[in-house]
């Protein structure tokens, strides 16, 4: 049956069945050297890429406590090599049964600033460690409690202040100082500690232990989750026991699109990222990339990027609440009617396309990606939202909780931390999954096989957008990492760019076309790419210039 749906799959890519079966060396790429070097040691311990997924992500939550954690959640993209299986793990969180629409508004309906990003209140309830158990049991090789251990050490011996965490403590330096355990770990006499010192972790260390022996049961019940929910309690949360009994992980069938002879498999509500990825991909098939000038190229992947970011403002949600119609948005007929729509020669302003409200995404986050000798493969992004979180930590778990309730429209219209509002289908209700942004990706081709994705909150679609459409011209991961960025999300109405990206000339054409440009001062994102060149039997992997990261192959 196997050898049936591959032979197919090869007559539709048009792929050289010649081509390599399994890769010469396994890749992993990760935002924090420490979470690659537990990669390659649950690889060489026997794990699988799934294995390695698990290590990954529960050191990740050690040594960037900036960016993911086991108080928060993510997507995990697998591919399984032996029947092509291809599933996304949907750890994201929930929000709490007892969640209301108007839960961060005061009485007379205004939306408190701060509520939905800082303390206890802002959290939802986390998914990562129902996720790795999940993975483990369902896809790994090795015992939970191997695949962890790695994380563990990292928890217990301390890791090094790097000028990355520096910042982000930095900018989190007030809303740390408010919860006494997390500025014990994190701050060092309440103040942003300095370079080299060692983040040392015990009572997470040991949180990762309960989950290590028990599975689900060591933090989603007995003493770690009796300490969770008595500390979001005290500090004004909403949390319960039966949150934690009915928090489920979901296995959905990622979104799948064409472009060009490549296929494009990537993250299905609740997250936005693979419908929006394969819309734009859809528009943009409609020209001749390569025939068009560099000007008119930023000009129309603008105009789809607007276009797909307004589809995904009004029509995503977490899709186990609401009826998000993903068929008919990555048809290639709704690509081409929005095709239909732009002119070559002018912007088309956001607000004659209809008014829909943004929603929101987090700019703090992680993504790693793996490939093992096998050819299985892991593209996961995973997330606390903003830096820190919530920055609160329940005395006593060492486990700092998330602020992805943020992610949710507080109120219809009215903008979340970064400035973007939300539609209907974000709105709160109780256990339901707020709108994510994190598009963990395969593109697979004649050629071969690139895993990618970056953090970066709205951004994170067209910044996979870009690189990946620099895979499909050629480029190596190298490159794809190193690339310009540059985004338009529909609302505000704006082009955001990294200078490389657009020349003052192009920025002046631009527009001279009605285009409103805004230079970034700081560059974004934090992408991680393995590819496998299947004809030059050949795997590589880079980790963005712009983070701290590594990639290794074994
Ligand atoms: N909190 C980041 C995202 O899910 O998009």
């Amino acid at each position: 049956m196997r050898h049936i749906y591959t032979a197919w799959l090869c007559f539709a890519l048009g792929v050289n069945i010649s081509a390599a079966s399994q890769p010469p060396q396994a890749a992993i790429a990760t935002a924090h050297p420490v979470a690659t070097e537990a990669g390659l040691e649950i690889l060489a311990a026997g794990g699988n890429a799934f294995d390695a997924a698990v290590g990954v992500s529960a050191t990740l939550a050690v040594v960037e406590p900036y960016s993911s954690g086991i108080g928060g959640g993510g997507f995990w993209l697998l591919h399984r090599e032996a029947d092509s299986l291809q599933v996304m793990i949907d750890g994201r969180e929930k929000a709490p049964l007892a969640a209301s629409r108007t839960m961060y508004q005061d009485a007379k309906g205004k939306v408190v600033p701060g509520l939905s990003v800082d303390g206890a209140l802002a959290a939802g309830i986390p998914g990562e460690p129902a996720a790795l158990v999940h993975i483990a049991e369902t896809y790994g090789k090795l015992p939970l409690s191997r695949s962890l251990a790695p994380a563990i050490r990292a928890a217990r011996n301390g890791f090094k202040v790097t000028p990355h965490y520096r910042r982000m403590a930095k900018f989190r330096l007030k809303a740390l100082r408010t919860s006494p355990a997390a500025a014990e770990v994190f701050l060092l006499h309440n103040a942003v500690p300095p370079l080299g010192h060692h983040i040392k972790q015990p009572d997470l260390a040991n949180t990762l232990q309960a989950l290590a022996n028990q599975g689900r049961a060591g933090f989603y019940q007995g003493k770690v989750a009796k300490q969770l929910l008595s500390g979001v309690k005290s500090a004004g949360g909403i949390w319960g026991v039966q949150d934690f009994e009915q928090y489920e992980v979901m296995e959905r069938t990622p979104v799948n699109g064409k472009y060009r002879g490549y296929r494009i498999v990537s993250a299905p509500p609740p997250s936005s990222g693979g419908v929006a990825l394969v819309t734009i991909l859809n528009i943009l098939e409609k020209y001749r990339l390569k025939s068009l000038t560099s000007l008119q190229r930023q000009h129309v992947i603008v105009e789809a990027m607007r276009r797909a970011y307004r589809d995904r403002a009004e029509y995503l949600g977490d899709p186990d609440f609401v009826d998000v119609p993903v068929k008919q948005l990555i048809d290639k007929n709704h690509a081409a009617q929005w095709q239909r729509s732009i002119s070559l020669k002018q912007a088309t302003p956001s607000n004659s396309l209809g008014q829909v409200a943004d929603t929101s995404g987090g700019n703090h986050t992680t993504h790693f990606s793996i490939l093992d000798k096998a050819g299985n493969r892991v593209a996961a992004t995973l997330s606390i939202n903003y830096p820190f979180g919530s920055c609160f930590m329940p005395p006593g778990t060492g486990v700092l909780l998330n602020d992805e309730m943020d992610d949710f429209s507080a109120k219809p219209g009215v903008p979340n931390v970064y400035g973007l509002v939300g539609a209907e289908a974000n709105a709160i209700a109780p256990g339901k999954r707020m709108l994510s942004s994190m598009s963990p990706t395969f593109i697979e081709g004649q050629q071969g096989i690139a895993i990618l994705g970056t953090p970066g909150g709205s951004r994170i679609i067209t910044m996979v957008l870009l690189a990946g459409l620099g895979y499909t011209e050629g480029l190596d991961a190298e490159a794809m990492v190193r690339l310009p960025r540059f985004h338009h999300q529909y609302l505000p109405d704006k082009i955001f760019y990294e200078p490389e990206a657009i020349s003052d000339q192009q920025r002046t054409h631009l527009q001279a076309m009605g285009h409103e440009l805004k230079a970034l001062q700081q560059p974004y994102g934090n992408m991680q790419v393995v590819i496998w060149d299947k004809q030059a039997n050949r795997v590589s992997a880079a980790s963005d210039p712009r983070g701290e990261g590594k990639a290794l192959l074994h």
